[in-house]
């Protein structure tokens, strides 16, 4: 690069994202006298810094970030400090701290740096309860198989009947914590290849026939009809992951029927050549409406819808945003004998993500409710 066309220091610090300031001072007792005689435009706009050369402590008052900057104006090393800035946006900054050469006028410096944090914090938080939450989705089951183990040791030892109840009951805890820990696996490996575009054919009238196939013995058991209306063999054909897709389908429809009264009816619909327009156009008029995930849109893009109805207890309003919240279920709601996990939203919302499509959600409280899941059809 010639040496004309080199970008000036201070133009380049100017314009750096992170907030960058240069503090002075003169003697270490005077904590009023720490100036400000540096910030660029990120520092000024987070500080609300109005002229230069302003008091530090007007700017910022936390503790440890002037410990932090004494630990370089003074002492001569490097400083470092956490700050959360409270109020509506909450964010949490790593403040950074060095020793500068002393001004000419013996006036002390010191640079700070502020780095936002706050994604990687929020990510971190987010690690921690979904470890717990998983934790305590596990220790359930397994304190109620503990617990029938105790009384089959004890007083139901001699007793036929019970034995062979509590084992039922047994199996059936078992098999939570398999399903629990198969949808776990299987979510942590969606994530994995989330990034990774899919490559396989699918037609999605296939998948779903599958799925339905499977699905009919647990809904005619519970008295619910599986009503299919599919566009033709071929024409709803996409790239995608057959399995996943497939599981997708199976959890929409899976849920569709366990929330569906005996006696109803699941209404499973296939279309092609959509709009992302047409693919979330109303189904149920005054229903709550929201999308859970929406695909970037270049322009011209066709998909292929698959809406699943049921006229079950449908979900309240401000239940729709938290529910493809891993392990979120409904309060009371019941959805017969066999318990979920909460993961199935969670899974379907990775794999629509990793297909580059859209899942979006209607339901009227008593009425019942309708999940789309739109892919594009490339
Ligand atoms: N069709 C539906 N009607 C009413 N509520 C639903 C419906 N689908 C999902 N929900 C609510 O959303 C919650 C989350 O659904 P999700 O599929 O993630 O978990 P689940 O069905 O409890 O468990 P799993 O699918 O793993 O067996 C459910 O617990 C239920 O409260
Ligand atoms: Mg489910």
């Amino acid at each position: 690069m010639a040496e004309r066309e080199r970008p000036a220091f201070a133009e380049m610090v100017e314009s750096l994202p992170d907030p960058v300031l240069v503090v002075a001072a003169q003697d270490p007792d005077d904590s009023a006298g720490r100036r400000l005689v540096f910030a660029n435009a990120a520092a000024r706009e987070l500080l609300r810094i109005q002229a230069q050369g302003g008091p530090l402590v007007s700017a910022i008052r936390h503790p440890r970030v002037l410990e932090a900057v004494d630990e370089s104006l003074f002492g001569g090393a490097n400083g470092e400090a956490a700050w959360e800035t409270g109020g509506a946006q909450d964010r949490f900054w790593r403040v950074l701290t060095r020793p500068l050469e002393t001004a000419p006028d013996g006036a002390r410096l010191a640079l700070v740096v502020l780095r936002d944090e706050t994604d990687s914090r929020r990510n971190e938080r987010m690690r921690a309860d979904f470890l717990a939450n998983a934790s305590h989705e596990l220790r359930t089951p397994l304190a109620s198989l503990t617990g029938f183990i105790e009384t089959l040791r004890g007083h139901a030892r001699d007793d036929a009947v019970a034995r062979e109840r509590f084992l039922g009951v047994m199996a059936a805890q078992a098999a939570r914590m398999a399903r629990l820990i198969d949808d776990l696996m299987s979510l942590s490996r969606i994530e994995l290849n989330e990034h990774i575009a899919p490559e396989g054919r699918l037609d999605v009238v296939l998948v779903v026939l599958d799925v339905i196939d499977a699905l009919a013995p647990l809904a005619a058991e519970r008295g619910v009809k599986l009503s299919p209306k599919l566009v033709e063999r071929g024409v709803a054909t996409i790239t995608g992951d057959r399995d996943q897709i497939l599981q997708v389908a199976q959890n929409l429809i899976d849920n569709a029927a366990k929330y569906s009264p005996a006696g109803g009816v699941v209404e499973i619909e296939v279309k092609a050549g959509l709009t992302a327009e047409a693919a979330i156009a109303v189904s149920r008029p005054g229903a709550a409406r929201l999308s859970l995930l929406s695909p970037d849109l270049v322009g011209g893009e066709r998909f292929v819808a698959l809406k699943v109805t049921d006229h079950g207890p449908g979900i309240a309003r401000e239940h729709l945003p938290r529910l493809s919240e891993r392990f979120y279920r409904v309060e009371g709601q019941k959805s017969g004998e066999r318990l979920g996990t909460g993961l199935g939203l969670a899974i379907v919302k990775h794999i629509i993500n990793r297909h580059r499509g859209g899942l979006a959600i209607e339901s009227v409280e008593g009425q019942g409710t309708t999940f789309t899941a739109y892919l594009p059809q490339l």
